[in-house]
């Protein structure tokens, strides 16, 4: 099959800023920030970073401040505490065998096999949702099991090109987000519909089963900026689970039976020991993460004293104008645009 498909993909491959320059280090940086985060969100980004980073050796004398700034608003922010951690581990050239890369923080099966196969040319295939969606329609599978889903990792594997593995791995990843996607196909422009049980079914779409889609969970949040002698204050998240690393303004979840005025008070107290009173609300924000939303009620406020400041935390006094110089969530920069009307 692989002859079509390549055929196929040197007609209609997409002109990628990674498939230029293709050194190990920028088919990793490519390769982790498109875990999980679509291929036009990815561009800019991966524009930006091998400006400020063109090698390995640049990324590994870098500051991590500066590096998340680089990321900020990319999303799953562990993605770069890990590629800041692993540049550190490489002690000379980039590790060209899988048992080396898969000990580096941040590369899982899919990754190593991915970067080996197109920065190496090892005869590997890393198998994501698109690919694995290929190999069950093709092979014509509905469930999603542990046999089926070896059966369609070894048909992959078996039809490789052994030739040009990175070229075949990124074939499939073209087919998958253009003709054989997971919600729409346009089966009479692809190189492999001869051979697809989904195709001669009549039911592509079907195949595999497709999930029912989850619901997140929102969460009612009270933030406020403390204001005192014309700063504000901003705390760093650290070792956190979400956005970690990034800087934002004290706040947290209002609790069951919580106006979100008592909450932004309880919050700055526990947060920074800090005693605000009558914050002024200015406004509400929604705003969806990955696996959350939250639903944000914004305020003002101005401690009388801070003497009394203690956070567990990082935390800077700064002028509001200089808030870019800092990552922030997405989250924060809804709140700017509010905090920019109001004055
Ligand atoms: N998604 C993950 N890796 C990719 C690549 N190299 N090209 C296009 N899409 C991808």
């Amino acid at each position: 099959m692989h002859n079509e498909l390549l055929n196929w993909f040197y007609l209609n491959k997409r002109d990628l800023p990674w498939r230029h320059g293709r050194s190990p280090y920028r088919i990793w940086v490519s390769e982790i920030m498109l875990q999980q985060t679509q291929v036009k969100t990815v561009i800019p980004y991966y524009k930006k970073w091998i400006k400020k980073y063109p090698t390995l050796n640049s990324f590994k004398e870098s500051k991590f401040d500066d590096v998340i700034k680089v990321w900020e608003g990319l999303g799953y922010y562990s993605r770069c505490k890990n590629m800041f951690n692993a540049a550190k581990l490489i002690k000379s050239s980039f590790p060209n065998n899988y048992d080396d890369l898969i000990k580096l923080p941040g590369i899982g099966d899919y990754t190593a096999k991915t970067i080996l196969a197109i920065a190496f040319k090892k005869n590997l295939v890393g198998i994501d949702t698109n690919l694995e969606r290929i190999g069950y329609r093709i092979l014509g599978l509905k469930t999603k099991t542990k046999r089926n889903q070896k059966r369609v990792i070894r048909f992959l594997e078996e039809n490789q090109c052994t030739k040009n593995p990175g070229d075949y791995n990124e074939a499939l990843m073209d087919l998958g987000s253009s003709l054989c996607k997971a919600s729409i196909t346009h089966c009479n422009e692809c190189p492999l519909k001869n051979i697809c049980k989904a195709y001669a079914r009549s039911s592509p779409t079907s195949y595999p089963t497709p999930k029912a889609s989850k619901k997140i969970p929102i969460y009612d949040v009270a933030i406020s900026v403390i204001e005192y002698q014309n700063k504000v204050l901003i705390t760093k998240r650290q070792n956190t689970k979400f956005l970690s690393g990034l800087w934002e303004f004290p706040g947290g979840k209002i609790e069951k039976n919580e106006t979100a005025v008592d909450a932004i008070i309880r919050e700055v107290k526990e947060e920074t020991n800090l005693t605000i009173s009558n914050p002024v609300f200015l406004g509400n924000i929604t705003h969806k993460y990955s696996h959350f939303g939250v639903n944000i009620s914004l305020f003002k406020s101005f401690p009388k004293s801070i003497k009394t400041l203690n956070s567990y935390r990082e935390h800077r006094w700064i002028k509001l104008k200089d808030i870019l110089n800092f990552p922030l969530p997405k989250a924060n920069h809804k709140m700017l645009d509010i905090l920019k009307k109001l004055n």
